[in-house]
């Protein structure tokens, strides 16, 4: 009705604004999907190389398409130098997110197709994309260490060579498998920030690079991609099993988020944080010290959080709040974890983003100005 405030919705909490057969996330059963198929199955039999075949083309593939696209991935995992040369000059500088964002904005130089639209060209970027997107972040973390850039290794798995040209050795087959599985649980989440801020980019008819890059830059902040990162440095702040409880009732009474706990969506146990924590438990028995501990006090958290705030609250442990130890396990630093999610999680964006292009309409809301108007403009040498 005309005069009528517009009814605003913060956060467009609980907005529709397309459809999408990609991924179903029920947030009241703790259940996900990827094009149908649930998590738990992909998880457990899958590998990272066909859920990214699966995203962006909507079934799973056969045998030989499989092989084609595993080689397809292959064939560009390889850095052009100057991207090699940008990630040495920012390393120590900046943060790996920044230096990650940083350098998929620049790939656009390297690819003759960058601007091509089409269909194909767009499913040939987003192989290029999440090969490359690897490539780069296993660079960083191995510049941050002081080595040197180690050249891909064909005869090697998506994350296995992740973790070769992260330590310059071929990892044990368990290790590879366990970040496999952790790149399935990211790879995809509807139109949480990140996929929504790819979206917004590429809506404006912007190239998949500017879209992902968009996507990169949302994921950064604590609230989405970097509470895994937020959540271990909590778990080291505790220090010790037996100081859990102060902390997390001391945190609470100060009004501080616990990371890794609580979503948008799910009002229940996140079931990735499920496959996580079992993940976590499972290696134990031939962990370092420092992660039996790290496991110990993110278990008590758990209950404490489950008591205070899980029923009465729906605030629930969500992927984030087991993933750290796992990765400090593999020798990964807190440093990458937000830049590793977003290896796992550019199969997601590209998919989403070509779906949104079959038929794309402009993101543009609308805000309700409450500011004044008419004002009358004073001259600088009037002003007072
Ligand atoms: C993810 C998140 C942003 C979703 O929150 P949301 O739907 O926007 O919910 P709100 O921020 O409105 O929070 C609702 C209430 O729950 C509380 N809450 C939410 N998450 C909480 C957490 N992790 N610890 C403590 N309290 C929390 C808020 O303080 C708020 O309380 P109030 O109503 O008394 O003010 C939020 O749960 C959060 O900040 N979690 C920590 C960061 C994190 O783990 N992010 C990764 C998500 S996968």
């Amino acid at each position: 009705m005309e005069g009528e405030a517009p009814h605003i919705i913060h956060g467009l909490e609980g907005v529709y604004f397309t459809e999408s057969k990609i991924c179903k996330v029920d947030g009241t059963l703790g259940k996900l999907y990827y094009r149908g198929y649930p998590i738990g199955a992909l998880a457990a039999n899958s590998s990272f190389e066909e859920v990214c075949y699966l995203l962006l083309n909507g079934a799973l593939p056969t045998k030989k398409q499989l092989r084609a696209f595993e080689s397809h991935m292959k064939a560009e995992r390889k850095l052009p130098r100057h991207i090699v040369k940008t990630i040495a000059e920012m390393t120590g500088k900046a943060h790996p997110t920044d230096i990650l964002r940083t350098a998929v904005s620049s790939l656009p130089t390297y690819d003759p197709e960058a601007y091509e639209k089409s269909q194909d060209a767009n499913l040939r970027k987003s192989v290029r994309l999440i090969s490359k997107m690897a490539s780069i972040t296993a660079t960083i973390g191995r510049f941050m260490c002081g080595g040197k850039y180690v050249y891909p290794k064909r005869k090697l798995s998506h994350s296995a060579n992740f973790l070769y040209m992260l330590t310059g050795k071929a990892p044990e087959e368990k290790q590879a498998k366990l970040l496999d599985t952790m790149m399935i649980l990211h790879a995809e989440h509807s139109t949480n920030a990140s996929t929504f801020a790819t979206l917004v980019t590429g809506s404006t008819l912007a190239d998949l690079y500017a879209a992902i890059t968009s996507g990169i830059a949302a994921l950064k902040g604590p609230l989405h991609g970097g509470a895994d990162e937020a959540a271990l440095l909590m778990l080291r702040a505790i220090g010790k099993p037996e100081n859990t409880e102060a902390y997390v009732e001391h945190a609470l009474e100060d009004k501080q988020r616990i990371m890794g706990f609580g979503h948008r969506i799910y009002k229940t146990y996140d079931p990735r944080a499920r496959i996580i924590k079992a993940d976590l438990e499972a290696l134990q028995s031939s962990a370092s010290e420092e992660i039996r501990d790290l496991t110990a006090i993110a278990l008590r958290v758990e209950k404490l959080m489950i008591d205070k705030l899980g029923q009465s609250r729906g605030i629930w442990p969500n992927i984030d709040f087991f993933a750290g130890p796992i990765y400090t396990e593999m020798g990964i630093h807190p440093d990458l974890f937000t830049p590793l999610f977003a290896v796992s999680r550019v199969p997601g964006w590209c998919s989403h983003m070509l779906e949104y292009w079959q038929n794309n309409r402009l993101l543009r809301p609308l805000e309700l100005y409450t500011g004044p108007l008419d004002l009358e403009y004073v001259p600088i040498s009037k002003r007072r």
